[in-house]
Formats: structure tokens, C-alpha cells, sequence
């Protein structure tokens, strides 16, 4: 090409989710059988459609309206229930023009940094969904910004490190976060939710907040959404369908824009948001339309519940598989359905290996492995021996090394087979 296309920031573009996949299918061309364990969508691991939610979705298809655009914002009528949701939990409170539709989060997350002006920087914690922290940094040349999650501690956020990076990089403009948690799997608590905010007040911030497991909380967590603590301070929480209903392929995700009309700034970035809308036409109006009618149905709550319990029982399995393997380090989780293994430092080298018995997998693997971080290497590996293809944690922003598995596989009997064999695995593995 006469000029060079893309800017440099463009390398930031990682998926470690996606991109394991790929490797993996590669592995499976050499003859091994895949288990995978990286992506977050329930319905592919077994789970099967909620026989009433899909009779709603039946009835809508039926339904001309359903089959043609709807406004640019979203469903009028959806985005009034939507509001009146919000009003309801008492904290900030907003009309139907604070529900903003889009096609997904993953859509909205890139709209949400998009429109944050080059030098502008956003924070967010670490470890990081990679769709943030890729879409951030993407903008320049740029090292993530971020502050740690501590596993020794819960994945409590450190709010010290948080305050002082605030405090002396004036370029930062918002705080963003995951909450619950992916991949930690951690629920803020009340007051460090409090204090977040506050930091955003004191320094003139706007935040975002990633509420797409908010009703997938156990383990003696509660949902608690931005909009019951944010008070007065501008901000962005993303929901969304994908994983509730769940429906992940609706692509159906929203807004809620909270505090509008107290900055000046924070009001011109909603104008260029809802703007940039305006030129997709619309987003999917189906799953929009279904939104009042499954919300508002009297099974809905107990549906939350359940699938809640079942997120509960399979992370204590989870933690009760790993919490007494040597090197690593585990917590309950109390949200969204992953689990994360960190390995304390020193643990992982690049001399360890498991055996793999196919010669074409092994001299595959084999080749995968030079140069790569310390837990993509173990998950090659892991690949290779036992077919499980799980995430690497140094793919989520970080400095840990560890790995990220689901808590979604929906056959009992192959979950279990999976996290024992994980087990097994990785001793060995650490043994070798
Ligand atoms: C934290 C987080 N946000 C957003 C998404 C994607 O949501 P959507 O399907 O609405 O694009 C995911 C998917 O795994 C996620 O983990």
C-alpha cells in the first residue's frame, strides 16, 4: 500500500477467548478431541432454552412489528419498562431517554472507547475482560492502565493504587469495571462500590460499569446495580440478555446512561454516543420487544434464582477440586460463571510438559509453545494431554499467570470428568 492502513494501536486487539480457539482447532486437525472450557455462552455448553422464554419469543415472531427496524435508541415501549426498572431501585433515577439499545455489550464496549478522545485514558482493573482493556488501548500506543484485583484477597479491588493512579494521570476521564466479575468471579462489595464512586467525584470522573452478570450473583453475594449507590456521578452500565435469558445470540444489550445533565462533558460524550447509533439504523428489535414480557413474567425471578443455585453448586465443586493443589490459588466465587486458577509465583517454568501420546499433537504443541507466556504454555499442554481447552490468565490483562475454566458444562458427569482430569493435570504438570 502506498501509506500504511492501520494505526499502531491496533496490536492491543487481542481476544485470548477467541484466539485460543483457533489455536485449538489446529490441535484438533492433528487428532485431538477438544473440550472446551474458554467461551462464556451457556446454550452452547448444554443448557437448555427455558421452555417459556422461548414460547414469548414464539409468540413475537409472529408478531410483523417484530420483523422490521425500530428506533434508533430502542423500543419505546421496552426502554419506558426499562427505565421504570431502574427507578424502581430508589438510587438514580432516569426517563426512557437514559435506555440507549445496542447490539450486544461487545458492541457497546466499542462504541463506549471509541468515542473517548485519543489521549484520554480510562482505568480498569486487573485482571481485565479483554473486550475493555483491548478496546481501550487500542486508541494509541498505549500500556493498559489499570489497578489489581488481589487473589489472596478475594479479588478485592486495591483502592489505595486505584486513588493514587486517579490522582497523578490527569488524562484518565472514567473508571471502568466488570461486576460481577469475569474472570475473577468476584461481587464488589457495598462500600468498595461506595468508594469507587467516590474517586470518580473527587476527581471529576465519569464511570462504567459492566453489569451483564448483575442477576447471576451465589455464595452469599446480592446484585447491586451502579444506579442503587452512583449517586450524583455520570455513568454508563451495560446490560444486557446474553447471559440471563440466556440468549447470547440475540445480541441484545442497552445503556442504562445514569446522571444526565450534570456535566457539560459527560452530556457532549452521549450526544456523540446516541449519534453513532443513529447510524447503525437500529439494533435487533425482536429481542427488544421480548424484553417487558420476560422481565415482568411472574417466573422471571424464580428463573434468576435457580440458575443462580446452579452457578452456586458448580463453583463450590470447583473450588472444592483445586483449593488444596499445591502452587495454585483459588477462591469461592460469588458471580458470573467462571472460575480462575492462579499459580503463585515461580511456580510455572517453561521446562514443564505432560505427556501427549499422538506424535502430530505432540510435535504441534511442541511448536506452539516457544516464546509464549508461562500458563499459555501449560495450556498447550493441557490441550494436548487431555483435549481441555481452557483460557489462559495472562490473556486477560494481567501479570498472574493461571488460567480461566467455566462453570458452565450442563452434564454433570462430563463436568466433573473435566475438573477432576484438570486436576490431575496440572500436578502433573507442575510435577514434571
Ligand atoms: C464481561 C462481559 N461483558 C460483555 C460480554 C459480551 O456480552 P454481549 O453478548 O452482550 O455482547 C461478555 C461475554 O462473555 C462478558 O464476559
Amino acid at each position: 500500500m502506498r501509506t500504511k492502513i492501520v494505526p499502531p494501536g491496533v496490536k492491543h486487539l487481542e481476544y485470548e477467548i477467541r484466539q485460543i480457539v483457533e489455536d485449538a482447532h489446529r490441535i484438533a486437525a492433528a487428532g485431538a478431541s477438544i473440550i472446551w472450557e474458554n467461551i462464556g455462552d451457556p446454550i452452547e455448553m448444554g443448557e437448555p432454552v427455558t421452555p417459556w422464554i422461548r414460547e414469548i419469543v414464539q409468540e413475537l415472531v409472529t408478531e410483523d412489528k417484530s420483523w422490521g427496524y425500530c428506533p434508533s435508541r430502542g423500543v419505546n415501549q421496552t426502554r419506558e419498562f426499562l427505565a421504570e426498572q431502574v427507578n424502581m431501585r430508589g438510587g438514580a433515577q432516569i426517563n426512557r431517554d437514559g435506555i440507549l439499545f445496542v447490539n450486544g455489550i461487545a458492541d457497546a464496549v466499542d462504541k463506549v472507547y471509541d468515542l473517548v478522545q485519543k489521549d484520554a485514558r480510562i482505568i480498569m482493573p486487573s485482571p481485565s475482560y479483554p473486550t475493555h482493556s483491548s478496546n481501550e488501548a487500542k486508541r494509541g500506543e498505549y500500556n493498559n492502565l489499570t489497578f489489581p484485583l488481589d487473589p489472596e484477597q478475594n479479588w478485592k479491588p486495591d483502592l489505595d493504587d486505584l486513588r493514587n493512579k486517579v490522582k497523578y494521570n490527569p488524562q484518565i476521564v472514567a473508571i471502568a469495571f466488570v461486576h460481577p466479575d469475569n474472570p475473577t468471579g468476584t461481587v464488589y462489595s457495598e462500600e468498595d462500590m461506595r468508594a469507587i464512586v467516590e474517586i470518580a467525584r473527587q476527581y471529576n470522573l465519569f464511570l462504567i460499569c459492566d453489569e451483564i452478570y448483575a442477576h447471576i450473583c451465589y455464595n452469599g453475594a446480592k446484585t447491586l446495580h451502579l444506579s442503587s449507590v452512583i449517586e450524583d456521578v455520570p455513568a454508563l452500565s451495560l446490560r444486557g440478555i446474553s447471559k440471563e435469558y440466556p440468549w447470547p445470540g440475540a445480541r441484545c444489550g442497552w445503556f442504562e446512561i445514569l446522571n444526565q445533565g450534570k456535566d457539560e462533558d459527560f452530556d457532549e460524550y452521549i450526544r456523540a454516543l446516541v449519534n453513532a447509533k443513529m447510524m447503525e439504523v437500529c439494533s435487533t428489535t425482536l429481542p427488544q420487544m421480548s424484553i417487558p414480557r420476560v422481565f415482568s413474567d411472574p417466573r422471571y425471578p424464580q428463573h434468576l434464582k435457580d440458575r443462580a443455585a446452579v452457578y452456586e453448586t458448580r463453583a463450590c465443586e470447583a473450588y472444592d477440586t483445586f483449593k488444596d493443589v499445591e502452587g495454585t490459588m483459588v477462591t469461592l466465587t460469588q458471580g458470573a460463571f467462571y472460575f480462575p486458577v492462579v499459580f503463585r509465583k515461580g511456580v510455572l517454568n517453561d521446562k514443564q510438559t505432560l505427556p501427549i501420546e499422538n506424535p502430530n499433537v505432540r510435535t504441534l504443541v511442541e511448536g506452539m509453545v516457544k516464546g509464549v507466556s508461562p500458563d499459555k504454555r501449560l495450556v498447550y499442554y493441557l490441550m494436548g494431554h487431555c483435549g481441555i481447552c481452557v483460557t489462559p490468565l495472562s490473556g486477560f490483562h494481567c501479570d498472574l499467570l493461571g488460567f480461566r475454566m467455566t462453570l458452565l458444562q450442563h452434564n454433570d458427569a462430563r463436568r466433573r470428568q473435566t475438573l477432576s482430569t484438570l486436576r490431575g493435570a496440572i500436578q502433573a504438570y507442575i510435577a514434571s
